[in-house]
């Protein structure tokens, strides 16, 4: 598999998923030896404009678990020179010349297009503004699914919460909607629904989807029950419909669940997961931010060839 700029979902084919998958299991077998691989001359920058805990140090860890270095600013605005008013593309320019690929997460839609037009060394877009893309985090979720449930096409899904601006939950309907047999449950309140964008895609595609704002009726019929934040900070106030409460888990919604399924979050989690889910071998939250370490390794051994 070649691949240079990794920018969004659309851009994986099934065939690429399936051996990147097979990647990210090797990675997984050579860091449970504790063993690592031959890139010890090969620096990551990772540019963050905004904050991440998950995406920058998985990244991080995945560069420093194949041998290799990096350096790395987070809060670019006041950090780096961009607080001066410096543009993307200088500062692309600029850190190309420091490094043999960038992980850049921006404030902007299509930030992470713009600095691959001009970037000498692949750029990883590790999420774009509000309503953007993340397709790391969308290509760790379903090889999360690959792994706890063993297939993709078949899997029913729910995807729940404000899915208008979760980047995470737009890159990962692109890819869910290359399987022909995967049902997709779209949870949400309706003036927080999943963008036209997305279910045109799934039209052209005849992936199976249904808009629902009745979470407890679509628990008991899906395989993987995907929360996410409401990111009240980037709704406006107005349009915030409450309770959110109706799109949260508990006790009581956990039994409503399938035996088999999974419950999955990006994180970080605020109020949609009470922590008492945590303890339930269907939560697979935590388990899924490991397995973004060895996506993450294939992904750079990828890039980097
Ligand atoms: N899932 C995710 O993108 O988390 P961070 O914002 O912590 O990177």
């Amino acid at each position: 598999m070649t691949l240079h700029h990794i920018i969004e979902s659309q851009q994986f084919t099934l065939p690429m998923l399936d051996e990147l998958f097979r990647l990210a299991d090797q990675m997984g077998n050579t860091v449970a030896r504790g063993g690592t691989l031959d890139y010890q001359h090969t620096i990551l920058a990772s540019l963050f404009y905004e904050p991440s805990t998950r995406t920058r140090f998985s990244f991080e860890s995945a560069m420093l678990r194949l041998g290799g270095r990096i350096m790395s600013t987070e809060r670019a605005q006041d950090f780096s020179s961009v607080s001066y008013g410096e543009s993307l593309e200088d500062t692309i320019r600029v850190v190309g010349n420091y490094a043999d690929v960038i992980v850049l997460r921006h404030n902007q839609v299509g930030g992470a297009k713009r600095a691959a037009a001009i970037s000498a060394i692949p750029i990883i877009n590790a999420g774009d503004g509000k309503g953007g893309q993340h397709p790391t985090q969308a290509l760790l979720d379903l090889y999360t699914i690959y792994k706890e449930i063993k297939t993709i096409d078949g899997v029913n899904v729910a995807l729940v919460g404000n899915l208008q601006d979760g980047r995470t939950v737009r890159s990962l309907a692109y890819l869910l909607g290359k399987y022909e047999r995967v049902k997709l449950y779209f949870v949400a309140p309706p003036t927080l629904q999943m963008k036209s964008d997305i279910l045109e895609y799934l039209n052209r595609h005849n992936v199976w989807y249904c808009l629902e704002s009745d979470f407890k009726k679509v628990l008991p019929e899906v395989d993987v029950v995907y929360m996410t934040r409401m990111e009240e900070e980037k709704i406006p106030a107005a349009s915030i419909e409450k309770p959110f409460k109706r799109y949260f888990i508990d006790e009581d919604s956990m039994k409503l669940m399938q035996p088999h399924a999974i419950l999955m979050h990006p994180l970080p989690r605020l109020n949609e997961i009470a922590p008492i889910a945590d303890a339930d071998p269907r939560a697979v939250y935590f388990r899924q931010t490991r397995n973004g370490v060895f996506l993450r390794m294939a992904l750079l051994a990828s890039v980097l060839g």
